[in-house]
């Protein structure tokens, strides 16, 4: 916690440092383990998923059987082209389905990104024990407060932290293969289709981000 609130203070501090040469990157399709913080919900979790970034859909499953005592249980499919996300409740057979105002998400760098500093986790002068990452901004005019994301070299998303006035949300990316091992994780369960979308109420913004805020 500590570490990420002096991160986030060294990403504000090299804002003014940056180059303006980065494009942002394309994140290949993923299966891995993300791990979600909520400083002000309290909420841990920790979630085996599946992300096809080709066509932006994600498989987020979230389980509190394990050694972490996570608290959340979530099953989202998530389209971020479509603006739709499902919620899933397999046991219930049961789902709903609502429309994203927000597509930006921990699992691929938007277009909109600016470039802020390259550093070094861990140590640049010992052979093996540092990883080089990208740091990015990435503007959040609907949801309040300021996203910050760190990429490996070869454009793997390794966190995404929200910082609030008054909530910090933590994403990490960790255990991650480059490849869709289960194609099924992203189709919509035969439950879940034909549902009308859910109408958002007015003047909130809804998003993948929110479901932790
Ligand atoms: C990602 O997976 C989808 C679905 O399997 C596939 O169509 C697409 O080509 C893959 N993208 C890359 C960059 O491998
Ligand atoms: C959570 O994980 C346990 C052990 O891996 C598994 O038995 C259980 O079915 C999972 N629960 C959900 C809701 O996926
Ligand atoms: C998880 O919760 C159980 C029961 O509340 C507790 O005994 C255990 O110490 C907790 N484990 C961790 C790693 O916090
Ligand atoms: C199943 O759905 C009912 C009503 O929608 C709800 O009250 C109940 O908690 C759900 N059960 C599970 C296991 O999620």
């Amino acid at each position: 916690m500590y570490a990420a609130v002096l991160l986030f203070a060294l990403m504000c501090w090299t804002a003014t440092t940056r180059a303006d040469h980065h494009q942002p990157c394309r994140s290949t399709n993923m299966t891995g383990v993300m791990s979600v913080l909520a400083v002000r919900n309290q909420v841990k979790a920790l979630a085996p998923y599946t992300y096809d970034a080709t066509n932006k859909k994600l498989r987020f499953q979230s389980n509190s059987s394990n050694p972490w005592n996570a608290t959340l249980e979530l099953d989202l499919l998530v389209f971020f082209e479509e603006g739709i996300l499902y919620k899933i409740d397999s046991k219930n057979q049961s789902c709903e389905k609502k429309a994203l105002q927000a597509t930006y998400h921990p699992f691929a760098l938007p277009s909109n990104a600016v470039f802020q500093s390259r550093l070094v986790f861990g140590s640049a002068s010992i052979e093996g024990e540092g990883l080089k990452a990208d740091i990015w901004s990435i503007p959040t005019p609907d949801l309040k407060g300021q996203s910050i994301m760190s990429l490996s070299m070869g454009c793997i998303p390794l966190s995404l932290m929200h910082v609030a006035e008054d909530s910090m949300l933590i994403f990490s990316n960790m255990n991650v293969e480059q490849e869709i091992k289960d194609p099924d994780l992203l189709a919509v369960p035969s439950f879940c289709q034909g549902l009308p979308v859910e109408e958002t109420p007015e003047g909130t913004v809804y998003g993948f981000m929110t479901e932790f805020m």
